[in-house]
């Protein structure tokens, strides 16, 4: 059956065809029979090389030999226990060896529950209520943080979801990225406030790097006012550096919150942070979480190879290559004298059709969306698949081979050709 059936088919049982938002695009999706290494391919034959990466999560590449292997014997030995095993101690020794400030992990299934958790406690810990979070930055889809979030919420322009509870959103603050001065007006207007939560450089409006010494600011001014730093790290773990944005930049969050390339693409998340603060988790103190699927013995394994491959210095290797693109992507929006913006860091980057540089949320939803969805169809034309909306960011993973590379850089040179 082709994408078209498939998608009439879907969308009488399921809203719009898709199960998460950002999956839709116009007229409907191609839908997946299989992806290995940079590759994505659809039902009906085509073959693209993704640039989506699950989101981010799949670093080192679709069906990652040694990953796959890892599960497969995992498979044989039972898929759920419910009860400790050694290997989830093995998976905290490697996380507290490469984060900076996890002195103590507990592992979850999803971005958003450790998000969630992270959240409760620092509220639980500083016995305060309000927590602030930034426009665009988003954190997963609930009550707490879905306020003027990024991702999905923002292509869809939701800056409140319908069905919040306004008891709950009252006490989230939201700031604008990348301005120090109203941390510190806000901070000056406040003391009840817990926490502040980011992702330390945004992936959910597009990217978006902190300004030189704001991460550091942050830190500071949290610091003097007996509230936490949270970094979300669902995004940047991992692929930044192997200790994350805390590495990358020399600095330590309180709590942080990893998923997505922990496992190259299995369901796991992780909290992990100060001893003292972690130390309140049920059932070691008051703070309840829990979850059934917490720990399954797939996903651990699944992320103890994909860790053991991340220790090998493919850093390097991945930020040759995503300059080498990046720098093309450059060159040629000069050369097609298309008006446009790329941002990048380590193997991510977006491309912006604007004028302005992109730095917040102002800038970012001031970029030419429609000129975004012109580039992401030709590009899929073209054999290349990038996140449909120009509110998600690119990913390369270590599976980009040069030749696949260059062909993305024709593929990129026809679509630019065919807005300039
Ligand atoms: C930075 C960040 N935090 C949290 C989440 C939520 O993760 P999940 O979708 O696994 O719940 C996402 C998802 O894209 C994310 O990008």
């Amino acid at each position: 059956m082709n994408s078209a059936r498939l998608f009439a088919k879907a969308k009488k049982l399921i809203p719009k065809g898709v199960n998460s938002p950002v999956r839709y695009y116009e007229p409907y999706p191609f839908f997946v029979k299989d992806a290995k290494g940079c590759k994505i391919n659809d039902v009906e034959g085509k073959s693209y090389i993704d640039y989506c990466m699950g989101y981010g999560s799949i670093l080192l590449g679709h069906a990652y030999k040694d990953v796959i292997d890892e599960v497969k014997s995992q498979l044989k030995l039972g898929t759920l226990y419910c009860a400790p095993t050694e290997s989830e101690i093995e998976l905290a020794e490697m996380l507290s060896k490469s984060i900076p400030s996890a002195e103590m992990v507990r592992l979850m299934n999803t971005g958003a529950e450790a998000t969630m958790h992270a959240i409760r406690l620092a509220r639980a810990y500083t016995k305060k209520d309000k927590i602030v979070k930034f426009e665009g930055c988003y954190h997963g889809a609930y009550d707490y943080v879905l306020v003027k979030a990024g991702s999905g919420a923002l292509e869809e322009r939701i800056p409140l979801s319908e069905g919040m509870l306004n008891s709950v959103i009252d006490n989230t603050l939201v700031l604008p990225y990348n301005n120090i001065e109203a941390v510190e007006e806000l901070f000056k207007r406040h003391n009840d406030i817990a926490c502040i939560i980011l992702e330390p450089v945004i992936a959910n409006m597009g990217l978006i790097l902190p300004k030189d010494g704001y991460l550091h600011k942050l830190a500071e001014i949290v610091k003097k006012n007996d509230a936490l730093l949270i970094f979300d790290e669902v995004v940047t773990g991992f692929r930044l550096a192997l200790g994350g944005a805390q590495e990358y930049y020399g600095i330590k969050a309180d709590l942080a919150t990893f998923g997505k390339a922990l496992s190259n693409g299995f369901v796991i998340s992780a909290l992990t942070g100060r001893r003292d603060i972690m130390s309140c988790l049920a059932p070691e103190g008051k703070v309840y979480q829990a979850s059934t699927f917490a720990g399954n013995p797939l996903s651990v394994r699944a992320s103890i190879a994909t860790l053991k491959m991340l220790k090998r210095t493919i850093y390097k290797e991945l930020e040759k290559n995503s300059s080498y693109l990046t720098k093309a992507i450059k060159d040629l929006i000069i050369d097609h004298g298309i008006e446009a913006r790329v941002n990048n860091i380590a193997s991510m980057f977006q491309i912006f059709f604007s004028k302005m540089d992109i730095i917040d949320y102002e800038s970012v939803i001031s970029s030419n969306t429609d000129m975004f969805k012109t580039y992401f169809q030709q590009l899929l034309r073209n054999g290349v698949f990038i996140p449909p909306s120009q509110f998600e960011t690119c990913f390369l993973s270590y599976s980009h081979t040069r030749e696949a590379i260059d062909k993305s850089i024709e593929a990129i040179d026809s679509s630019l050709r065919k807005l300039g």
